[in-house]
């Protein structure tokens, strides 16, 4: 069993925490596509806001019900891959280019679910990975200056034939390599006061829960504050049990 087995696994685990009546987000990269396949498969009636463009085609070829962040402004979940995960939930995301959207997409919802392989787990965040920038076309190369001035090593993302990559909204993106993410909150907040950034790939206090799919399955690990409404919910419903047995 390798990677894509582990990456399958886990996000069939996500796709069963979809109930017919939400409102779900989705983000993208091949992890979200994999959970949009097992919600297809599953037929499920739920109703999707994808934040790229990419997973709205491949959910709405597999029929999948999709709306926008118009017509909903809350959300009861969101399903999102990342590039690195750290102990505390603190994340690199951007690989696809699409991190900007999925922050606000995970803003507007209850709660953010977090599917991954047990590869992008690290210890701290900057290990394997650069952090994505989304900048304005126009300000890209003052950014990279300035990047470099906070500690990072910036190169401006290009696509195989060298043109640089754009990102749906029509920005690039700049991938900064720290040597280390000592502090991600004050790094995301020094990275979008540079002039021309939009936003960048640090994602903090987001995720609620993480799938890890791994060799003998998958994990599901909580952060305390969904330790804390899971806990609430089950004693709820032991109490709610109890009362209708009596
Ligand atoms: C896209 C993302 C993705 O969630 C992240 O890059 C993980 O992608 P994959 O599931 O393909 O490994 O942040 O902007």
């Amino acid at each position: 069993m390798g990677v894509e087995e582990w990456k399958t696994t886990a996000a069939e685990a996500a796709a069963k925490l979809v109930k017919r009546d939400m409102v779900v987000g989705l983000g993208s990269g091949t992890t979200v596509a994999q959970v949009v396949r097992a919600l297809a498969k599953k037929k499920s009636r739920a109703i999707f806001v994808p934040s790229s463009i990419y997973i709205q085609r491949l959910a709405s070829e597999l029929r999948l019900k999709l709306a926008s962040l118009h017509e909903y402004r809350r959300l009861d979940l969101m399903i999102d891959g990342a590039d690195e995960v750290d102990p505390d939930f603190n994340m690199i995301k951007g690989r696809g280019g699409a991190h900007t959207r999925e922050k606000i997409v995970a803003g507007a919802a209850k709660r953010v679910v977090i599917v991954v392989d047990r590869t992008k787990l690290v210890k701290r965040l900057g290990e394997k990975m650069p952090v994505p920038v989304e900048v304005l076309p126009f300000a890209y190369k003052s950014a990279v200056h300035t990047l470099a001035e906070l500690g990072g090593k910036p190169m401006l993302r290009t696509t195989s034939s060298g043109a640089p990559f754009v990102t749906d909204d029509g920005n690039y993106i700049i991938d900064a390599k720290f040597r280390e993410v000592a502090k991600p909150k004050d790094l995301e907040t020094k990275i979008n006061h540079v002039p021309g950034v939009i936003e960048n790939g640090i994602f903090i206090g987001v995720a609620d829960i993480v799938i890890v799919g791994y060799e003998g399955g998958c994990k599901v690990l909580r952060s305390k504050k969904d330790f804390i409404n899971f806990m609430h919910a089950f004693k709820k419903s032991i109490f709610n049990s109890s009362e209708a047995a009596l």
